[in-house]
């Protein structure tokens, strides 16, 4: 159980991280070519306005459609990052009642309920 526990916030830590990466990329917005021929981060100090005003994203020229590109990638990760967070959480949470709480049924019921049950439908 308890090994499960730590697996559980290994995976936390790397739903984290995941996050934190996503989160970053989408304020900072895509590497791309402007105007003007040159490569960089046009939308870096914009403070993410980018993500609501589709206007903004001509200011990248090449490659086509990478502001569309980045912004579905880094929200699937955002997304999934989320999912495995509540995931890796709720099997935290389960690791640890069961490490406290032990195996609590009765100690009648521990052994071989299905068994009795199939005997005493008479198979
Ligand atoms: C969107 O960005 C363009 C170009 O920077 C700007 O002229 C326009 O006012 C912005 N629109 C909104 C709704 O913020």
């Amino acid at each position: 159980m308890l090994r499960s526990v730590f697996c559980s916030l290994f995976g936390g830590l790397g739903a984290f991280y995941c996050l934190a990466v996503a989160s970053a990329a989408l304020a900072k917005g895509p590497y791309c070519q402007t105007h003007n021929q040159k490569w960089g981060y046009p939308f870096e100090d914009l403070g993410g306005s980018y993500l609501q005003n589709k206007t903004q994203w001509e200011a990248c020229v090449t490659p086509p459609r990478v502001v569309l590109w980045h912004m579905v990638l880094f929200s699937l990760l955002l997304g999934l990052g989320l999912l495995e967070l509540l995931l890796c959480g709720i099997q935290v949470v389960n690791g640890l009642l069961g490490t406290v709480c032990g195996d609590c049924r009765k100690a009648g019921d521990r052994e071989g309920v299905g068994v009795r049950a199939l005997a005493t439908i008479g198979v």
